[in-house]
């Protein structure tokens, strides 16, 4: 009786272990998914996330495109997957990416080369060239989390990336394979991981010069101490949308992936920098206005933005007493003997009012001064010279520490602020797992 009892406790056991892996990741749907970050800081200023795809499944070191169309990847070097497969023209995959484009391969199939395929154009934003590449599904596998820790990897079967040829990979950090696109198409990161687990089309990113950290679905999002991010705790501003694409090369008709604010207003030191006013807004050739990218390094301003900016930064009472000295490339202003404050070095503080009087992005020292030794600090934006297709590009420097949510259904974007105002940064996610 005891034996047979024991007996049926090992069959219920075995058939625990041996259902419950595929069970646990068909039942348990996670509320939210993390991605680590790391920047590439020495070399490229990139910030790179793992993620794993295929099977069996490989890590990949992709560098973060938060305007990127979608996830793209290096397959003609050593792509082995017993679950790759290409999307094929006219497919309902294929109207997912937008693609008319039908392509061939005149070589041994693989995965890369197939007929009859969907073509999309891979985009390496750094360098600014595009290519051609077939549109495929294969296994990817990210970490859930319920905002405050990563918790069990989940898995989505069939992920849709695009193929690139290795010739793309150039310009990016060593080691990396592809790039990871956080744009506004359905098949960038963010809504197919939305609808891969039927969470919100909401994402966060909080960028570190060292560890950041991308959350995809809604908050709360949590920071070691004990520092909780809501609806409540996030200033919002709408997210436009530029008409005209902005990537190396795109079909007529086809709008940016890219996400772009209406900044109305430059204060410095509150006081009203004068500009050309109407290279703040976008107009119908979708030249101007203002995006936030991953993928330049600092702030980029169109020249005459630039001048008028850092005339006003310099003659400002609080950098009148501060010493000057000479420009470190690709910096103009540069300074030694800073004072450091909570929120950085103490220097005028930039803003950008938005929409309204009350929503301001408050740009201070730790996000506008770039240390460059032990004693000088630069101002971290750069000119864009004459005609920029985009008058204000908010770079990744001055994004770093503040926590930014962005909602593609409702169309907004939720920021922080300097997290080093609420005794927190971007480094704090506490990455101990609950799995
Ligand atoms: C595609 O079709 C062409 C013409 O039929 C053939 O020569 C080529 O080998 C095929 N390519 C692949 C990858 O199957
Ligand atoms: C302001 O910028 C617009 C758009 O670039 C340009 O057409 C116009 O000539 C500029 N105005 C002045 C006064 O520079
Ligand atoms: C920085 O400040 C210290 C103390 O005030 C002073 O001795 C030093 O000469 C200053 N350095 C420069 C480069 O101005
Ligand atoms: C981080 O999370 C783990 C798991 O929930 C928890 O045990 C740990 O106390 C947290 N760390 C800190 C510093 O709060």
């Amino acid at each position: 009786m005891a034996n047979s009892n024991f007996q049926h406790f090992i069959t219920i056991l075995l058939l625990f272990f041996f259902i419950s892996p595929t069970f646990s990741q068909q039942s348990f749907r996670p509320k939210a998914l993390v991605l680590p970050i790391t920047k590439d800081g020495a070399t490229t200023n990139q910030y790179k996330a793992q993620i794993n795809q295929r099977t069996p499944l490989v890590p990949l070191n992709v560098i973060v495109d938060l305007g990127g169309q979608f996830l793209w990847v290096d397959c003609e070097n050593k792509y082995i997957s017993s679950t790759y497969r290409p999307a094929r023209c006219r497919s309902a995959q294929c109207s997912l990416a937008n693609s008319d484009g039908c392509g061939d391969c005149f070589s041994s199939p693989k995965p890369g080369c197939n007929n009859n395929t969907c073509g999309v154009t891979p985009d390496n934003s750094i360098t600014h060239t595009a290519t051609s590449g077939e549109l495929a599904e294969d296994v990817l596998s990210i970490q859930s989390s319920n905002g405050f820790n990563p918790g069990q990897n989940v898995v989505v079967s069939r992920f849709l990336f695009s193929c690139a040829p290795t010739f793309l990979l150039k310009g990016l950090a060593t080691g990396a394979s592809g790039m990871a696109g956080l744009g506004r198409t359905k098949i960038a990161l963010p809504s197919q991981l939305a609808s891969a687990f039927s969470f919100a089309r909401k994402f966060a990113i909080c960028l570190s010069s060292s560890k950041g950290v991308v959350l995809f679905g809604d908050g709360p999002y949590g920071f070691l101490p004990n520092v909780v991010f809501d609806s409540d705790s996030l200033t919002y501003t709408p997210l436009l949308i530029n008409p005209v694409s902005t990537a190396s090369a795109f079909s007529q008709g086809q709008p940016s992936a890219e996400y772009f604010i209406g900044v109305k207003t430059i204060k410095i030191d509150e006081k009203v920098v004068s500009l050309n006013t109407s290279l703040l807004s976008i107009d119908n050739n979708g030249v101007g206005g203002t995006k936030i990218s991953t993928v330049d390094p600092y702030t980029v301003l169109e020249a005459s933005i630039y001048k008028a900016v850092t005339d006003a930064f310099v003659k400002a009472p609080a950098a009148r007493n501060i010493k000057r000295v000479g420009s470190v490339a690709p910096f103009e202003f540069c300074y030694t003997n800073l004072t450091g404050t909570r929120l950085g070095a103490a220097v005028p503080t930039i803003e950008l009012f938005l929409q309204n009087e009350n929503v301001v992005w408050r740009i201070f020292g730790a996000n506008s001064m770039v240390s460059i030794n032990d004693e000088v600090l630069c101002l971290g934006f750069v000119n864009g010279g004459k005609n920029t297709r985009t008058s204000i590009v908010i770079g990744g420097y001055q994004l770093e520490n503040n926590l930014l949510q962005f909602d593609l259904a409702a169309s907004k974007l939720g920021f922080s602020s300097l997290l080093f105002g609420r005794q927190t940064t971007c480094s704090n996610f506490n990455f101990t797992s609950t799995a």
